[in-house]
């Protein structure tokens, strides 16, 4: 009975997307009817194939593009065309594509544009960038001139722009797109820092196992429609999500999966776990082994 009580005293709706519906075209939908709860501090990857229409729900439910049918609730409130500056400052969008966000001279000054868009006092803007920068470890880097940055390093920008507004919500459209390895690690660890400090975290990716390990909740996209939405755990087990999607089942899941079949590893056949990482995979089979 208590936990039932904790588990309704911690879910907090902060983004409700009902019966969503959008088109570019008129003929062709780019998302049919989507409903979603989003609750706060959850960590949600959307998954789903080029053109499965990722990008055009970050961009409806933080305002930039207008929706032909379907609510967008942040808190509560209702997406009207009067309050959709509420939905730009607390839902942040980090893009897939750093360069086509950077319009500044120097990297300060483009961290700068937000809060200063948002008319905050000076003194309110200059904690907050240098607060931002310091955060992407970015300090050293405020005279430069964004253009000349490496693709890691205007990542590193591209997200500090949006650190700087303190959104509750931050999508990462794509963020692992185009990083080297010892990039992408970076931006793992700041989504890991940015969740521990309760923020709400929406992604897209075309990494699967990026998205088992990180994520605590999976949206599948098909052709404009959320087909699963559940853990991930849950969404990976199933076969025939994967194959409508065309996804890929995670390695670690796959072997995991196929070790518990050959019945050798008396403790992964007692254990309900399902270890996202190697370590956690690791400490299963030595631990218990014994
Ligand atoms: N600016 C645009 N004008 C017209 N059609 C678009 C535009 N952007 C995306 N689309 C179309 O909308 C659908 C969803 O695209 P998108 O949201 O970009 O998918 P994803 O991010 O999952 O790759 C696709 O069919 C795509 O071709
Ligand atoms: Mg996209």
């Amino acid at each position: 009975m208590a936990i039932k009580m904790k588990q309704v005293i911690e879910k907090e709706t902060i983004l409700d997307v009902k019966n969503l519906t959008f088109a570019y075209e008129q003929e062709k939908v780019a998302l049919e009817n989507i409903s979603v709860s989003i609750q706060k501090g959850e960590k949600v990857a959307i998954l789903g194939a080029n053109g499965a229409g990722k990008s055009t729900f970050f961009l409806t439910i933080n305002g930039v593009l207008h929706p032909q049918s379907g609510d967008i609730y942040y808190r509560g409130e209702a997406m009207t065309h009067k309050n959709v500056n509420t939905f730009r400052k607390n839902i942040g969008i980090v893009f897939q594509d750093a360069d086509n966000q950077m319009i500044a001279s120097t990297v300060k000054a483009e961290v700068s544009f937000g809060p200063i868009n948002l008319k905050l006092p000076k003194e309110e803007v200059s904690r907050r960038v240098d607060a931002a920068l310091n955060y992407m470890n970015l300090s050293d880097f405020q005279d430069r001139p964004p253009h000349y940055l490496s693709g890691g390093e205007k990542k590193r920008v591209s997200i500090a722009d949006i650190i700087v507004m303190e959104s509750e919500i931050i999508i990462f459209d794509e963020p692992t797109a185009a990083l080297d390895p010892v990039n992408a690690v970076m931006l793992e660890e700041v989504l890991t820092k940015l969740s521990d400090e309760k923020k709400t975290i929406l992604l897209s990716t075309h990494d699967v196992d990026f998205a088992y390990r990180f994520a605590d909740r999976i949206l599948v996209f098909c052709d404009g429609k959320i087909i699963a939405d559940g853990t991930p755990l849950e969404v990976f087990e199933n076969d025939g999500i994967l194959k409508k999607a065309n996804l890929k089942k995670p390695m670690l899941l796959e072997i995991v999966q196929t070790l518990k079949q050959t019945k050798k590893f008396d403790c992964l056949q007692r254990s309900e776990e399902y270890p996202t990482t190697i370590e956690g995979l690791k400490g299963l089979l030595l631990d218990n082994e014994s």
